[in-house]
């Protein structure tokens, strides 16, 4: 390869149920290539992702995906100075498909392989580029911290603090159900399709909120307990054995309120204790508009910078991937390349961080 030349990194994304594939161009600084193919609609049926058959379609959607790359850029495999994959946390099936995509290939191509914690490359997903916004560099983004950041999506919630020397720690987590997936329940009960999130989302906004006196869980600290309001959305629903397009709406409107309430106080109480310089919010759910709403009115009411991951990169991308591969291995090769490359299906956060890092809990 030419040596002024700078080597795109490829990224892979196979976790759960969409099988995404990324190319960064550092020189340039932009994505040349991104697809992302969703399984959604082969799982929807069983009313949730079923692990088997996920990592047999992330076997023949990664092959198209590669075949299409193959297509747009005949050269790719010259110009790839290091493949990034999701190798933690997941399904099991899942995430072995694209690590050991990604190992074989990095192999293959004699170019390092950088693993990659998926809810860390949420985390900093914040800081990818829009038309409106552009990417942050680590100058950028040190000038940023310390950080708080909020990642939820459909298998995790977590508050994570970031300091100025990467290091971050984990400040708070649900107690049993993840945001997402207390949509995609309370969806479920309501004979809504999945995922449940957007559909709520839509149907919220067509309802009365304050027809159901829904509670608002409000556990110790910055922890988050889903389970009493998914409750008392069952009860409510057990009052009427008829239901209909209005009773639904109303219902998503209420339960959509309280998790605003539930977001609005844990994002003052996050700003009071942490006294964070910035707040960013990530993760599948971070889609949803009103919460978006929500942590950006928080933070300017409090005069704290925010950072939203674009709508774009909110679910499932390899892009996340790929741009965290480049940051990591920027950063700090040697310690990227002792790092733990075992797929393993939960997250480890003693990896978690763009150099040395350290739990709390
Ligand atoms: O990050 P993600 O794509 O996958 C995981 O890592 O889990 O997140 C998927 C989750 C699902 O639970 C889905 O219902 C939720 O994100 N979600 C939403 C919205 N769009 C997706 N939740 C609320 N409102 C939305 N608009
Ligand atoms: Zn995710």
């Amino acid at each position: 390869m030419h040596a002024q030349i700078k080597p795109w990194v490829l990224g892979i994304e196979t976790s759960c149920d969409e099988s995404s594939l990324s190319v960064f161009d550092p020189s340039c600084k932009k994505f040349i290539y991104e697809k992302t193919l969703t399984q959604i609609h082969a799982h929807a049926k069983f009313g949730g992702v079923v692990p088997d058959l996920a990592s047999r379609l992330h076997l023949s959607l990664l092959t198209q995906i590669v075949l299409d790359l193959n297509q747009k850029f005949p050269h790719w495999p010259q110009r790839i100075g290091w493949v990034a994959a999701t190798t933690r946390p997941g399904l099991i099936t899942s995430l072995l498909v694209g690590g050991v995509f990604g190992k074989s290939l990095a192999k293959f191509l004699m170019v390092p392989f950088v693993p990659i914690d998926h809810c860390e490359a949420h985390l900093y997903s914040s800081v990818l580029e829009t038309e409106a916004v552009p990417f942050l560099s680590l100058d950028e983004m040190r000038n940023q911290f310390p950080i708080t950041a909020l990642i939820v999506s459909g298998g995790h919630t977590y508050w994570i603090g970031v300091d100025t020397s990467f290091r971050s720690r984990c400040l708070g987590t649900t107690l049993d159900d993840a945001v997402g997936e207390c949509f995609d329940k309370v969806a479920r009960m309501l004979g809504l399709g999945y995922p449940g999130g957007p559909e709520v989302e839509r149907l919220a906004s067509i309802g009365d909120p304050d027809r159901f006196d829904l509670p608002v869980p409000m556990p110790r600290g910055l922890d988050f307990s889903l389970s009493g309001l998914k409750t008392a959305v069952r009860l409510a629903l057990c009052q009427y054995p008829e239901m209909t397009d209005q009773i639904r709406s109303d219902l998503c409107a209420s339960f959509h309120q309280s998790i605003e309430r539930l977001f609005e106080c844990k994002i003052q109480q996050c700003i009071r204790q942490e006294k964070p310089t910035s707040v960013w919010f990530s993760g599948g759910v971070s889609a949803n508009h009103r919460l978006r709403d929500v942590v950006a009115r928080v933070c300017a009411q409090n005069h704290v910078n925010c950072r939203i991951v674009p709508r774009k990169y909110a679910g499932d991308n390899a892009s996340m991937i790929a741009y965290l591969g480049y940051l990591k291995y920027k950063q700090d090769p040697d310690s990227c390349m002792r790092q733990e490359a075992g797929i393993v299906p939960y997250s480890i956060f003693s990896g978690f961080g763009l150099s040395i890092s350290k739990s709390k809990r």
